[in-house]
């Protein structure tokens, strides 16, 4: 694999400022689009289509025929978020530069380096046993509408046995992740007004209402100083986790100092206190504030009363609360909160529910089980503190959601200096991370009926390699033979390249496979 061009076409792409959220970068997130739609034509894609929008199309493509074989649709996006404050950039955001063997970009890992690493893991790849199907959006830092409307209009588009979402990390390097949760997200406007227009301070300073006081105290209200959301009703669903869970998250190689000293930088955690600080960040609901606009902040000084102050907020979700109650609990309780005298309204930007997966799928031992071959230790399950919005719809045909990626949790996603650790990046491509984990997705479908021909699987195969039959179906063995010698053809399609690489020339020379009329 030529790693000199592989970085070369992987910097072409972090070079084009995708920013969804501003429109003067509409231009460049259709170039990202475009991008993308010509390396799906290069990965022998059949149809490969602009859907959705003709702001920032979601970039729809149909891999290669596998007759028989399972599905697996891949999710990704080629959209980044705003690069600023870029004095903080040790070099340029979309100038992709490597130092220490990193990737310093903005979306080196978020997520046009994972969903490169995904094109590239199906190139090295060839013709695995799988029906490939891409769906790799630009509105996914903008609360993906663009791709809940199209799934809604056409839900056939994320038909398929199992979707994978590369767009994670692993929980610490060595230790590759498979994520339950996801945080759901509401964001918002909140916007004070106190007068007709702004005032001379000294006029009327002392007697007239300041939007930016009212707006700080309404802020202070809405959340206290222990972390406390004080939003009514806001906490009622929330549930916490089961004490095995939390005595598993004790295992994990997280320590709270390091996260303070290493990734925070700062010189305290805040939050509720009471709680671990995984808990708080997986596991509990927030409310941050991410702005705020209005009166003077130019160069210089000026006197004024500012009449208009608007923060920009949101609060991260957690299983069982729900986007729209919380919404309507937000608006509720700023207007219960603003004095009488403000006029206090709320607009909401985007939002998202938060989603939460079975990890209980046959697919997810296999992906383990591929991460053990590739980096020498399997996935640990995690939740995660992020949001991406798509993903309850993607998993409502009933299909297993698989949350995991090739990141690093001090990747400093949306933050300066944003980077994609390199070896990530080739044990991804190269070392058959990915690509084994891509492979043995095949099985994936395994429990649903994709292939209609059986073939015939010589009883050896059955009784010799039970372990192998046990990691693509998931059963025990002994279930297994009471199958019989009739096994789906999306099952064989992948115990043989899987059995390639140990059994498969005794096996083939003594039975070879029949497919039944
Ligand atoms: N890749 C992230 C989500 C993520 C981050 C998952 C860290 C797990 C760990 C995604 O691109 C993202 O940033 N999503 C936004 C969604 C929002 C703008 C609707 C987020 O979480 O803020
Ligand atoms: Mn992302
Ligand atoms: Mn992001």
């Amino acid at each position: 694999m030529d790693r000199d061009r592989l970085l070369r076409e992987l910097n072409e792409f972090l070079r084009i400022p995708s920013v969804s959220t501003l429109p003067a970068h509409d231009d460049d997130c259709r170039a990202a689009a475009e991008w993308v739609a010509a390396e799906l034509r290069r990965l022998g894609c059949s149809d490969v289509e602009f859907l959705g929008s003709e702001k920032h199309p979601v970039v729809w493509g149909v891999g290669p025929d596998v007759p028989g074989a399972p599905t697996l649709l891949l999710y990704g996006h080629y959209d980044v978020q705003p690069p600023d404050p870029l004095k903080e950039w040790t070099t340029p955001p979309f100038e992709p530069a490597v130092r220490d063997g990193r990737l310093y970009a903005r979306g080196a890992a978020d997520d046009k380096g994972q969903v490169f690493c995904l094109l590239k893991a199906v190139e090295a790849n060839d013709r695995p046993p799988v029906n490939f199907r891409f769906l790799i959006e630009g509105e996914e830092e903008f609360g993906s509408k663009v791709l809940f409307d199209l799934l809604k209009r056409e839900p056939h588009r994320s038909k398929a046995d199992v979707a994978l979402v590369a767009d994670m990390s692993y929980v610490a390097p060595g230790w590759p992740a498979v994520y339950s949760t996801l945080r759901g997200l509401c964001y918002a406007e909140i916007t004070v007004r106190t007068a007709k227009s702004d005032l001379h301070s000294g006029e009327y300073g002392g007697a007239a209402p300041n939007a930016h006081e009212e707006l700080a105290r309404l802020l202070g209200r809405l959340k206290g100083e222990d972390g406390r959301v004080n939003v009514p009703g806001f906490y009622g669903p929330v549930k916490r986790p089961s004490k095995a869970e939390l005595a598993a998250w004790k295992k994990l190689p997280f320590k709270e100092k390091d996260f303070l000293v290493k990734r925070v930088q700062a010189k305290g955690l805040t939050g509720l206190k009471k709680y671990s600080v995984l808990e708080r960040l997986w596991a509990l609901p927030t409310f941050e504030i991410h702005g705020i606009l209005g009166g003077f902040t130019g160069q210089g000084a000026k006197t004024v009363i500012p009449a208009e102050a608007t923060a920009k907020v949101s609060l991260r979700l957690v299983p069982n609360q729900k986007l729209k109650h919380v919404q309507q609990q937000v608006a509720a309780a700023v207007k219960r909160f603003a004095p009488k005298y403000v006029t206090a309204t709320v607009k909401f930007l985007h939002g998202a529910d938060p989603a939460q997966i079975k990890l209980d799928h046959p697919s997810f031992k296999l992906l383990d089980q591929a991460f053990r071959e590739v980096v020498g230790r399997g996935t640990l399950p995690a939740r995660a503190g992020g949001s991406i919005p798509v993903v309850p719809a993607l998993g409502a045909t009933g299909a297993p959601v698989i949350l995991t990626g090739i990141g690093l949790p001090d990747d400093r996603l949306h933050a300066p200096d944003e980077k994609l650790d390199l070896k990530q990046l080739w044990d991804g491509i190269e070392d058959r991370g990915v690509q084994t984990v891509l492979r043995t997705t095949g099985a994936w479908g395994v429990g649903r009926s994709v292939a209609p021909t059986p073939h015939v699987l010589p009883s050896e195969f059955l009784t010799r390699v039970p372990k192998l039959i046990d990691l693509v179906l998931g059963q025990a063995p002994a279930t297994v033979a009471l199958l019989g010698p009739r096994v789906p053809a999306h099952v064989v399609a992948v115990l043989l390249p899987k059995a390639g690489d140990v059994f498969v020339e005794q096996l083939e020379a003594a039975h070879p496979l029949r497919a039944l009329p």
